[in-house]
């Protein structure tokens, strides 16, 4: 399987470059020596990952292209947005009647009052609305990134997380960098993986040396683009992480209370968190970031925060969970939030980010609700995660209790996801930003 489309380019400026895909023209970035116009490329995330043959390029577009259509069509039919009664003049049909029509900002205390809907109407109506924006400026590409956690130690001890160091329940693991390179190029080359996630808890077992030797050892084998995600490795860390060929960070800042940060994770602060995400991004690091919904204390306007936090971070996509009580925390005995809170948190998400946003359905989300991708990716989202975690370690990897697939082969898990996609006529690769987007 592939998880991308071949783009021919059309245009190069500098680093800049313009690639066409069906008609469709997306700007990407280009580290590669002596591309020409009229080149066949890989794209993920805006980064030009590989060139194509032009032999294979026309083989996998042939095959792709009567598809691609379809499931373009069926896209457009699913989300099209159903006008509603004007004379009924409530406050939601006014609202999103402005959203879909990308008419002046939504206000602030608009965004809230989507966040506070209760009925199961009017969610339904907020997730249409995001629904069709997702549809109407990024299309119906949805990206697939795979995880590899290659260590459940963590130095740690946040409040919610099952593989905090205070967990002494918990059965260690680590794999070393060769494993981790090994599975890494085995996702690549044989499931067509283009963009992956090297995920740890902040273990101190693994130097910065260690972490390039990985992210560098892959990246000589194989083309993908690589997101780390071990924490907070400090600034000259993530400059090395970069030099040895990392381009992406997944690390969420949680919570934008800063008052709740400070009390879920002892002795740390969230600027030094949000520090670490801006130098990444002056670094040229794509960022994944996002926080928890549902954490005990944590209120509407907390959740609004975060949303906008992720959007003036720059993020290239949006990763908000349910927060999900682990036995072994102190927060054992919290709820979880309803799956509605997050499939709003989605959608207002989408809202605040209409054009550039890519929205990931979390594994969490998954493990809360059975249908949360089918519910995530129409209510504005447009990406989503699969572990290539060896099975047996993932089962040690438990951020939080019986996380969704554990039992489920990676067979399985890709054509589970490649049905709902093709259900909902989404086309399973990253074709980038829209040329013409702001
Ligand atoms: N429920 C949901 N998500 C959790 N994470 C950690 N613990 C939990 C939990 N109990 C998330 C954090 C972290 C990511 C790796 O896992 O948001 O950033």
């Amino acid at each position: 399987m592939c998880y991308s489309i071949p783009g021919r380019v059309v245009s190069i400026d500098g680093r800049t470059i313009i690639i066409d895909y069906f008609g469709e023209q997306r700007r990407a970035v280009n580290e590669i020596s002596n591309l020409k116009v009229g080149d066949y490329i890989y794209a993920q995330g805006g980064y030009v990952i590989d060139a194509v043959p032009d032999a294979e390029a026309q083989e996998v577009l042939a095959l792709w292209k009567e598809l691609f259509f379809e499931l373009q069509e069926r896209d457009q039919h699913l989300s099209g947005f159903k006008r509603m009664d004007k004379r009924a003049g409530d406050r939601l049909s006014l609202i999103l009647e402005r959203i879909v029509a990308d008419e002046e900002e939504v206000a602030e205390e608009e965004l809230l009052y989507l966040l506070n809907l209760e009925g199961k109407e009017d969610i339904a109506r907020l997730m249409q609305a995001a629904n069709y924006l997702r549809h109407k400026h990024l299309g119906n590409s949805c990206c697939i990134h795979g995880i590899i956690e290659f260590s459940n130690y963590c130095r740690q001890s946040c409040g919610y997380c099952g593989i905090s160091a205070r967990n002494k329940g918990l059965k260690p693991y680590r794999m070393t960098p060769e494993e981790v390179v090994k599975a890494a190029c085995e996702a690549i080359d044989k499931y067509g993986f283009k963009a992956l996630v090297l995920q740890s808890g902040e273990d101190s077992a693994y130097s910065i040396d260690n972490l390039c030797q990985i992210v560098s050892g892959i990246r000589e084998r194989e083309p993908a683009l690589i997101f780390v995600s071990c924490g907070e490795v400090g600034l000259p860390g993530l400059q090395r992480l970069y030099e040895a060929g990392a381009r992406g960070l997944l690390m969420r800042f949680e919570t934008s209370n800063s008052r709740l940060y400070e009390q879920l994770h002892p002795g740390r602060r969230l600027d030094s968190r949000l520090e670490h995400l801006r130098a990444a991004f002056d670094m040229g690091y794509l960022l994944i970031t996002g926080g928890l919904i549902g954490l005990p204390g944590q209120t509407r306007e907390d959740i609004l925060g975060d949303i906008s936090l992720t959007k003036s971070l720059q993020a290239e996509m949006y990763s908000f969970g349910p927060f999900i009580p682990h036995p072994g925390t102190p927060l054992a005995n919290s709820h979880s939030p309803a799956a509605a809170e997050v499939l709003k948190a989605l959608a207002v998400a989408r809202i605040v980010d209409a054009r550039n946003a890519k929205i990931v359905v979390t594994t969490s989300f998954e493990t809360l609700e059975k249908d949360a991708r089918r519910q995530g990716l129409s209510a504005g989202a447009n990406s989503v995660m699969i572990s290539l975690t060896p099975d047996a370690l993932r089962r040690e990897y438990t951020l939080y209790p019986d996380r969704a697939h554990l039992n489920e082969s990676l067979e399985n898990q890709i054509s589970d996801l490649l049905e709902i996609l093709s259900d909902l006529g989404r086309a399973p690769t990253d074709i980038g930003v829209s040329h013409t987007a702001s």
